[in-house]
């Protein structure tokens, strides 16, 4: 049976990757160990599972490290790593959204700052508008943007929309849906092809069940 690697994301997504993968018994047993550690094997079922970054998931899989990974639409649309996006897992839905004060949705601004952590999609998406705009990549807390004058609209992910509201930002332009995927290495699609494809049929039939 050949070895498999999977990198899961830490934070917002970690639970809801573990429950996918234990509920078509893959590996039930991931959400217990992972709580302790970022690195464990299933011996039995010869399965690794690796707990990273968000972000650092396509490069793992880009590279070979893990075989598969779970990672969001966003991070995959920002980074644009060579790998394969296979199966759309349901979970994690949000949106990329560029937003700002709510007091100045209407206020028309030519030369615009974007703070955000997504600065190609922030790139792109101002781009095909025909606007010109200076992009500001921050690493996180990106709603602190236009409060202090960093700038004067932001473009980043809602989900439940309370960090927005809780401060005084609103959308004013919703630019994509995203969603959780699974992604796949190039090379172990075709050197591992039987193991990952019974992986993604039975990723399949959790997300079309849940
Ligand atoms: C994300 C995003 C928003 C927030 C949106 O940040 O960048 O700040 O979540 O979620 P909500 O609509 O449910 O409030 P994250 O929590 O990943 O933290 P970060 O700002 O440190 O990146």
């Amino acid at each position: 049976m050949d070895s498999i690697t999977v990198a899961l994301p830490k934070g917002r997504m970690a639970d809801k990757s573990f429950e996918i993968f234990a509920s078509c018994g893959i590996s039930e047993n991931i959400q217990n160990e992972m709580s302790r550690k970022l690195f464990i094997c299933d011996i039995e079922r010869n399965l690794k599972f690796i707990l990273v970054k968000p972000t650092d998931v396509p490069t793992y899989v880009e590279h070979g490290a893990a075989d598969i990974g779970v990672c969001g639409k966003d991070v995959l649309l920002e980074l644009k790593r060579d790998c394969y996006e296979v199966l759309d897992l349901g979970f994690g839905k949000c949106k990329m959204v560029v937003a700002g004060p709510t007091n100045k949705k209407n206020t028309f601004l030519s030369n615009k700052r974007v703070a955000t952590k997504f600065p190609s999609i922030a790139e792109e998406f101002y781009k095909k508008k025909g606007e010109n705009v200076e992009i500001i990549k921050l690493n996180g807390s990106v709603e602190l943007a236009p409060l202090v004058g960093l700038s004067e609209v932001i473009v980043d992910i809602v989900e439940t929309g309370t960090t927005l509201r809780e401060n005084g930002l609103t959308v004013y332009e919703e630019i994509f849906p995203s969603s959780a995927r699974l992604i796949v290495n190039k090379a172990s699609m075709k050197t591992k092809s039987d193991r990952i494809k019974e992986i993604i049929y039975k990723l399949k039939q959790a997300t079309e069940n849940s």
